[in-house]
């Protein structure tokens, strides 16, 4: 887990300075300080059978979806990647990324991308859920892949306490505590979460798109993705008015929790803040 005190501190401006784009300089740190931590999980291809107490298990492709993956490859992709996704002068070689990569990127509507723009944005995906599954189980068995199956979240036996603190503490510097997304350094911006489903948050903490870290398992466990997965796509979704201030709309837990840092990081806000205006 990364626990920077800048990041609380970061937390707690934005909360209550809500003062738009200025956290830059924290992500940018967290993004150094954890960016680089790399990780191997069983390949997808060969579905490893996950002990039944973890909330996350891999999802199984079959060979059968190869040779309609290619064919979708070849249609929707090829010209950019070239028809072995070994990458062009256009687009990254994309062999050996897990399936979730593909996965994430490509069911997120970022692939395939209409021009070239400074940053891939996620909009309607152009394909159902299994023809991105059949890219995915095409693009993964080019070669042996170093990264993480598609990941299937059950968040019936998440903590959502534990999910809002480690989002608090690990996502909120950059995606704000509302999860509406916040512009970053050099015109990059993290995306809003609101339209991301389970595996597709599960998908950027385990694989890092863009200029997020990446959450190996040594950082946050499997339980811990799914108590943030919960969170994500249950409170910040669908907002619960009943706590007192209003803070965006983030419900008790979060406004509980902002109380919390108030307390602990009160002083250090001062400090910070003082600081800026000089
Ligand atoms: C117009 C050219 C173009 C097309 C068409 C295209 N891509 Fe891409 N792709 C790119 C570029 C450029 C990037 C790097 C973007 C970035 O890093 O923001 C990229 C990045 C990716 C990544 C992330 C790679 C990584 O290392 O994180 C994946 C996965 C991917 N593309 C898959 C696909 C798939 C699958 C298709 C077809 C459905 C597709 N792309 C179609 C240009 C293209
Ligand atoms: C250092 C900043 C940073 C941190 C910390 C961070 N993210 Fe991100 N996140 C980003 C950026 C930037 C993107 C957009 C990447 C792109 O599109 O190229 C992103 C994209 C995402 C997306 C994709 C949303 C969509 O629908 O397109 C999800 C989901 C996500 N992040 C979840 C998380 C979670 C959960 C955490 C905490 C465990 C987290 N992020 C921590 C910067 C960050």
């Amino acid at each position: 887990m990364v626990l920077p005190a800048l990041v609380v501190v970061a937390v707690g401006m934005s909360a209550f300075l809500t003062s738009g784009p200025a956290s830059g300089a924290s992500p940018t740190s967290g993004s150094a300080s954890t960016g680089l931590i790399a990780h191997k999980v069983a390949k997808s291809s060969k579905p490893t059978k996950s002990s039944k107490s973890s909330p996350i298990h891999t999802l199984a492709l079959p060979s059968s979806y190869i040779a309609p993956g290619r064919q979708l490859f070849e249609e929707n992709c090829s010209a950019c990647h070239g028809p072995a996704a070994l990458g062009t002068s256009r687009a990254p070689n994309l062999t050996g990324l897990g399936a979730a990569t593909v996965d994430f990127w490509v069911g997120t509507g970022r692939m395939p991308l209409a021009d070239a723009s400074l940053q891939a944005v996620p909009k309607p995906s152009h394909f159902t859920t299994k023809q991105v599954e059949e890219i995915a189980a095409f693009v993964t068995s080019l070669s042996p892949v170093n990264g993480p199956g598609i990941p299937v979240v059950n968040t019936k036996t998440a903590n959502l306490t534990e999910g809002n603190s480690l989002f608090v503490l690990n996502c909120a510097a950059c995606h704000t505590i509302t999860g509406s997304g916040d512009a970053l350094a050099d015109g990059y911006f993290a995306t809003s979460l609101h339209a991301a489903t389970p595996t597709q948050v599960a998908e950027a903490i385990r694989t890092g798109p863009g200029n997020m870290p990446r959450f190996g398992p040594g950082e946050l466990s499997n339980k811990e993705v799914a108590d943030i997965v919960a969170y994500v796509t249950g409170p910040i979704k669908h907002p619960d008015n009943r706590g007192g201030i209003g803070l965006g709309g983030v419900g008790p837990v979060a406004e509980g929790f902002v109380a919390l840092l108030v307390g602990v990081g009160g002083l250090m806000l001062v400090a910070f803040w003082l600081g800026d205006r000089a």
